[in-house]
């Protein structure tokens, strides 16, 4: 083990505040120190998030979207994939579903579809928070100010805005037409409107560094997140990016681990894209830090067209 590796973990086990230099050096870990940093991060979730599993049940209940992401399968130009959109009814029947497997929160995501105005989604909301007392996660990508109050007024309790990448000019590459700081704006309006906020990064993107990653990391403590969600890149034949090398399972749990050790009190997903990769991939995240499983509670005949990546 290197010297300053095992300095670097000193230091976090006394829960000193690391910076941006030191988690490169955990992000760094070698494949003898990896083991060490994976042991530190599972004991920091036991202490600050107990032994429970959380589990938040997820409806995909639209795969439009009007973006196109380099990296994603949804994006517009992709007329491969069959689209759809749920009804009302099929959506608040996924939350009864949710409920009934005891799942205290559920997370309504979709592509950017305007279809769904925020007076539509904000009658679903009413109705699955009447209804089953289920915590409720939206996940609908950039919207205006409005609607995300409008969203919050209907009971919307929490917002996943995933930020992707810190790096202001890999996000604009891979999000054309979007920017890193209409993002961040996003993610201040949700917090000053009472949201319990959720950002994310993919592991692996072609161009990013390990000074990237610790710069994920770094931002979302800045941010206070409540929920961070961190997988690795998949790369998606239908995409510009199917080519690319995707982000391995090893980086993503050193990431994962490293992220548990700076947020000691977030909710860390055992992400689907970490399942997709490895057949054990969901039960090591959990080993290293993730303390949340969100099952698919998405109708089975749409499920296999939210499509992001290959696999999921
Ligand atoms: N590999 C892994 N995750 C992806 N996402 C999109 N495309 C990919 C991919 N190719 C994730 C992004 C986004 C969400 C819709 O899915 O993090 O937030
Ligand atoms: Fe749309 Fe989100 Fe995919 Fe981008 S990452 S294409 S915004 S679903």
């Amino acid at each position: 083990m290197k010297l300053e590796f095992s300095r670097v973990l000193e230091r976090a086990r006394r829960f000193e505040k690391l910076s941006a230099e030191d988690l490169i050096v955990l992000l760094d870990a070698g494949e003898d120190e990896s083991a060490a940093l994976f042991k530190l991060a599972d004991q920091i979730r036991f202490k600050y998030m107990g032994s429970a599993v959380n589990f938040r049940g997820i409806i995909e209940f639209s795969n439009y979207c009007l973006r196109n992401c380099h990296y994603c399968g949804l994006r517009k130009d992709n007329m491969e994939l069959a689209r759809y959109r749920m009804k009302a009814e099929e959506i608040i029947d996924g939350a009864r579903e949710a409920a009934r497997l005891g799942c205290k929160t559920l997370v309504l995501q979709s592509g950017e579809d305007v279809f769904y105005t925020a007076d539509i989604l904000a009658e679903i909301v009413l109705k699955i928070k009447k209804e089953f007392k289920m915590a409720v996660t939206l996940s609908l990508g950039d919207r205006s100010r409005e609607d995300y109050a409008l969203l919050k007024e209907a009971g919307a309790d929490r917002y996943l805005l995933k930020h992707e990448t810190c790096d202001a000019k890999l996000f604009f590459d891979l999000r054309p037409g979007t920017s890193l700081e209409g993002r961040i704006k996003r993610l201040k309006w949700l917090r000053e409107l009472g949201y319990q906020i959720g950002m994310g990064n993919m592991v692996g993107l072609p161009g990013q560094t390990l000074e990237i990653l610790a710069g994920d990391i770094v931002l979302m403590r800045d941010q206070d997140v409540e929920m961070a969600g961190i997988g690795p890149f998949i790369p998606n034949k239908q995409t510009p990016l199917g080519s690319a090398p995707g982000g391995t399972l090893e980086m993503t749990l050193k990431t994962l681990a490293t992220a548990r050790i700076a947020l000691p009190r977030t909710h860390l997903p055992a992400t689907t894209s970490a399942a997709s990769i490895h057949p054990h991939g969901r039960v090591k995240a959990l080993g290293c830090g993730a303390n949340v499983i969100m099952p698919n509670m998405t109708p089975r005949k749409y499920r296999g067209s939210y499509s992001i990546y290959p696999g999921k």
